[in-house]
């Protein structure tokens, strides 16, 4: 390489933040993530961190430090905003990597070494010292220079020097208010049994600063531009009976649109909703028939991707089916691509896109815009993780407890609950505001089918259940929570805490199936007796809800709570938990039994397989009711990052198990007292695979072949550690299992 080349290089790969171009806004443009989105915002053509805690940062996305010889040099101009009290620092990190080797993990969870000024004005490099120089400017450049191993931190004229070898990663700007420390610190970033810690991001003091023209530039600095994102940060779309339906998911960006599609030789424009930041468009009149290119355009960014033609003409129909993306494992990259080798031509994404805990920081529920980029943080993380297969393949998403800042949720005709938190919850309702419930299913659910029935339920909040037809399968996209009745206000005497009954003297499969108490609720129920109805374009039905109609899990005794489902000790590989008992888990949907029952009999009339999530479990069972097997087949998706790993290991043997099933396979009564034949079961395990924290809790995915000539449903549970592109690669054992249109078992 010659000199100038090596200067053009160089160039092409220095990096210069533009905000004194932008408008005032939350969103900080395409080249950073801000952790937390909420507490940064750009203002008068700066950045500002405007709240006060641990650990606030700006990660750069679209450039980082190689490992190569070389030089670099980052500046930022740095001022305090407001009075400064307590302990903390404004500067640099650097190096900065996370536990998964990938770009957007280390955006949110990566350590590096901190580089910086403490709020009484010390220069420091990783640690802080008692003799540091000091400067007593309120505002400041701060220019780090590195050449090998020695990196030299100077402002004001004065500066400190210090040898670190192999520095290589993410940079970011940081507004810490705490103890200082040490850094990279290695208490940072541990995975444990509850997720990713990371225990300095706390709310406190009085440490805010803003920061100005951030420069990057030298032979040390490689430029990924392709990482940038947004402002259009990922779309979802479905296309039924002769309409397309597409939603944008947009950056908080200050501008309200209109977003443009153009798609089909046209151009269709959608405002964007202030709350969620979606753009939905609808398109009557469809081309089915053929592949649309597809151009998203908004605030100066543009978004591609294909709509398929309906799969009319394909000999079989596939789901991918997800469910419970929780963040330990993220950017959980093998997973998407797992489920694009098989080439899906839906996924549906079961419930719990998001947890409460997703990228650390805490849970904001109020006010009403903090609580919504609170929320949007974390699908914006699901949007990371999912983006391109969601860009050329159809979804449905349903929307589950966590997604709505519940640990359960029964939604009791969408009332408000009594009170926050768990006793909230168990009065029946949303404790969350209508407004905030509505921004969160129009995030997740405003791309499928017009609802067929869309009157809202209490408090104004919207409904989504419906169907899609997809090369002539036929899906109901149920909403197996919002009517549910609260099995606290229902049955009293049982005097249940979080779905569980104190009340010993309370047998939930003698006393639980009380008069009144809703599962699906009417309005779903008539919509099911009118889409079980003979169609000459339906040769197959499905229906995809958040839970199974039955409670598959079991538990030491007494097991009058779950609590203690994270700390049982997981069995080796082919290990069985003896001296379990069969539970009673009200949030399951083994209750309430005399609805449950019309439900499953309902789906056998359409002869239609369930699909749902929630369990954390993945099995495949065939429901009964008056007798085992009456009914159809259901299957459970394991969860794709599970941080509550439910198990089913009944005491009793089953009758009449399949062929070559294990020991907790066959004919059951569950907790319930709902008959159930169990074919398979993805229990925990102590597999080898590395990280364990994230396999050894049975995460994984499903899929679900639909074949018209064979009538015949294949059920596959694929393990998260397995690549099925590679030969010999294997679902986890039990399956796939074949399913006949009688409800046979073929295999
Ligand atoms: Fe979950």
């Amino acid at each position: 390489v010659n000199r100038r080349e090596f200067l053009a290089t160089a160039a092409a790969t220095a990096f210069h933040s533009a905000w004194a171009a932008e408008p005032d806004q939350v969103w900080l443009g395409p080249d950073y993530w801000a952790n937390p989105l909420q507490d940064w915002r750009l203002r008068g053509g700066r950045l500002e961190c405007h709240v006060s805690g641990g650990d606030r940062n700006v990660f750069l996305l679209t450039r980082e430090l190689s490992p190569r010889p070389g030089a670099f040099t980052m500046r930022v101009k740095v001022g305090r905003l407001g009075e400064i009290a307590g302990d903390g620092f404004a500067g640099f990190r650097i190096g900065i990597r996370g536990p998964f080797d990938d770009y957007r993990d280390s955006a949110v969870y990566g350590v590096g070494l901190n580089c910086g000024v403490t709020t009484d004005g010390r220069l420091f490099i990783g640690s802080v010292t008692q003799d540091a120089p000091r400067i007593a400017a309120s505002e400041f450049e701060l220019t780090l220079t590195g050449a090998g191993a020695r990196l030299t931190l100077s402002a004001e004229g004065r500066e400190v020097s210090r040898e670190v070898a192999a520095i290589q990663g993410g940079v970011a700007l940081v507004c810490h208010a705490g103890p200082l420390g040490d850094s990279p610190d290695p208490s940072l970033n541990v995975m444990t049994m509850s997720g990713i810690q990371r225990p300095d991001r706390e709310r406190r003091g009085d440490v805010r600063f803003w920061f100005r023209d951030w420069t990057l530039d030298g032979p040390r600095v490689d430029a990924h531009p392709q990482r940038a994102w947004g402002p259009i940060l990922f779309a979802q779309h479905s296309r039924s009976r002769g309409v397309m339906k597409m939603t944008a998911q947009m950056a908080p960006a200050a501008i309200r649109g209109p977003a443009r599609l153009r798609v089909a030789g046209k151009t269709y424009e959608a405002g964007v909703d202030p709350l969620s930041r979606t753009a939905t468009f609808r398109v009557t009149g469809w081309d089915d028939s053929r592949d649309h290119r597809y151009r998203i355009e908004f605030a100066g960014g543009s978004f591609e991707g294909t709509i398929r033609r309906d799969p009319k003409q394909k000999p079989r129909i596939v789901v991918g089916a997800v469910s419970c993306t929780n963040d330990l494992g993220f950017p959980h990259a093998e997973v998407p691509r797992s489920i694009a080798h098989f080439q899906p031509d839906l996924v549906a994404y079961t419930g719990d896109q998001i947890y409460e805990r997703t990228a650390s920081y805490g849970i904001e529920r109020a006010p009403l815009e903090r609580a919504a980029l609170d929320y949007l943080r974390k699908w914006y993380l699901f949007g990371w993780t999912f983006r391109d297969l969601m860009r050329d393949t159809p979804s449905i998403t349903i929307v589950d407890d966590h997604d709505v800042y519940h640990g359960n949720v029964w939604g009791a005709g969408g009332r408000k609950a009594e009170g926050a938190g768990q006793p909230g919850q168990d009065s029946g309702g949303y404790t969350q505001p209508a407004e905030w419930v509505n921004m969160v299913q129009r995030t997740q659910t405003s791309h499928l089918p017009d609802p067929v029935d869309p009157a809202p339920v209490d408090q104004g909040i919207t409904v989504y259940f419906t169907e899609m037809l997809v090369g002539g399968v036929s899906f109901a996209i149920l909403e197996d929570r919002k009517w549910k009745s609260a099995p606290k206000m229902t049955i009293p005497q049982a005097r249940i805490v979080n779905g569980w009954a104190k009340n010993p003297d309370y047998v939930a499969a003698r006393d639980g199936d009380v008069a009144g108490a809703q599962l699906l609720g009417e309005r779903q129920m008539r919509f099911l007796d009118d889409w079980a109805k003979p169609r000459p374009e339906v040769w197959q039905r499905c229906a995809v809800s958040q839970t199974i109609f039955v409670n598959l899990a079991t538990l030491p005794p007494p097991a009058d709570t779950d609590a203690v489902t994270p700390k049982l000790p997981v069995q080796p590989v082919g290990g069985y938990a003896e001296g379990e008992m069969l539970v009673a888990d009200h949030d399951s949907n083994g209750w309430p039994q005399s609805p449950r029952n019309a439900a499953v009999r309902a789906l056998w009339k359409a002869r239609a397989l369930h699909i749902a999530g929630d369990q954390h479990l993945g099995s495949t069972i065939r429901y009964g009711v008056d007798d085992w097997n009456d009914c159809g087949w259901a299957v459970c998706v394991p969860a794709v990052s599970n941080l509550f790993p439910r198990r089913w290991y009944p005491p009793m043997t089953g009758k009449n198990p399949p062929k070559g099933g294990g020991r907790n396979t066959g004919e059951f009564v569950d907790g319930f007292g709902n008959k159930v034949t169990v074919h398979a079961v993805f229990n925990p395990q102590a597999v080898a695979h590395e990280p364990k924290i994230v396999h050894q809790r049975a995460p994984g995915f499903g899929i679900v072949e639909f074949d018209r000539a064979a009538r015949t449903t294949t059920v596959t549970i694929w393990p998260r550690w397995e690549d099925p592109a590679k030969p010999g690669a294997k679902p986890v054992a039990g399956w796939p299992i074949v399913i006949g249109s009688d409800g046979t078992r073929r295999s």
